[in-house]
């Protein structure tokens, strides 16, 4: 558990485009969905994940809430992207106490950021006769203020604050029940960044975050196109007479520009971690993919020549019961990329 003690709570995830929430209910292997929620924030609200506008995004976190009748009072929420350090490390071996005793000494060197200014947190990954292997997370303590602030705003009260790529790990265990041979990477591609999690069965092995997403795609198309930010959107999301005369021909280019980016960061990701781990045998199987900006016409499929791996949509509600009486199919099947870090903190209010 990441900065914060357990309890059952909601799902918030604060994007920097919308804002999620999932309410679960039941015990891991008998879930049901109690409720869902999500609305779009107006641009440039949050910015480099700091939220410029305090009473935007507290109102949109009450409209998800009284609009979906999401009735829990408390709430997980996540961190991710430039702030969040996420590093494993590998100290001697020890009992629980000396690392308690410890671990801000070790961690030091680890993180760029005076441990004043961070919280942080740690979790025992391995141990053996030769050594402790640890994973620790640090966030910018003021980062974490930020956003507690507006979740009390809306009324509500942060419990756990936990790091978005822990929790997209979390709604794929969950929902897959991997087993140890299986190594998979999560991508999550959300407007501003993209979580990439290479996992071998539970273990998380290396785990980056990329400031690159959805809006890179928009931007160009405003940028060489001339659009405002909701036409260069509605282009992007392939709607017909978006704007008078723009050719089909002009957009394709910009396009595979960023996808060329985007799948760059994909392969250096896995070249660092082929380059820093001594575990020549582990081969990453496949890829699946989330957020908004996997819905992107003809991404998964390029992702994947380029990659030359398997790409597959990542379902957070594979395991998870829901009533189709109370939650259109078609709604929640056209969402559920974006939901996926929401189910993943939502499972951390379940026990
Ligand atoms: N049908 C679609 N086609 C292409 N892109 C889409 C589509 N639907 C949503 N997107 C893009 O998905 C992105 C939003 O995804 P998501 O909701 O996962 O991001 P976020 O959580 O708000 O952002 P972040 O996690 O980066 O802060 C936006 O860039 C949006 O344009
Ligand atoms: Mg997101």
């Amino acid at each position: 558990m990441l900065f914060g003690k357990k309890k059952r709570v909601a799902g918030l995830d604060i994007g920097s485009s919308s804002v999620k929430m999932v309410e679960l209910d039941g015990k891991v292997g008998n879930l049901n969905l109690v409720s869902l929620g999500f609305e779009n924030l107006p641009d440039d609200t949050i910015i480099d994940g700091q939220i410029m506008e305090l009473n935007t995004v507290s109102d949109v976190i009450r409209n998800v809430c009284s609009n979906h009748n999401v009735s829990a009072d408390s709430v997980v929420t996540g961190v991710s992207g430039h702030s969040v350090i996420i590093k494993n490390i590998v100290l001697p071996p020890m009992s629980q106490e000396e690392l308690e005793e410890s671990i801000d000494w070790h961690a030091e060197e680890h993180i760029p950021y005076d441990l004043a200014d961070v919280s942080l947190d740690y979790q025992v990954t391995g141990s053996n006769s030769e050594s402790t292997q640890v994973l620790i997370a640090a966030c910018k303590r003021e980062r974490i203020d930020n956003i507690k602030q507006a979740i009390q705003l809306a009324g509500k009260q942060p419990v756990v604050i936990d790091v978005d790529t822990f929790a997209l790990q979390n709604c794929y265990e969950v929902n897959y029940h991997p087993d140890e041979s299986q190594v998979v990477t999560l991508l999550n591609i959300g407007a501003s960044t993209m979580n990439v999690n290479i996992v071998k069965g539970t273990r998380s092995l290396f785990s980056r975050d990329i400031t690159v997403g959805g809006s890179q795609f928009t931007d160009v198309l405003q940028r060489s196109l001339g659009l405002s930010f909701q036409q260069a959107e509605a282009v992007k999301r392939g709607v017909n007479h978006a704007v008078d005369g723009i050719e089909e021909k002009a957009i394709e280019p910009l396009m595979n520009n960023v996808t060329e980016i985007v799948a760059m960061e994909i392969q250096k990701t896995f070249d660092f971690y082929r380059a820093t781990t001594e575990d020549n045998q582990t081969v990453v199987q496949k890829i699946l993919i989330s957020g908004g900006g996997s819905k992107l016409q003809g991404l998964a499929q390029d992702l994947s020549a380029r990659l030359e791996l398997p790409v597959e949509v990542l379902d957070p509600f594979r395991s998870i019961k829901v009533d189709t009486r109370k939650f259109d199919p078609d709604y929640l099947s056209e969402i559920m990329p974006e939901m996926a870090v929401a189910v993943g903190l939502a499972m951390r209010g379940v026990s």
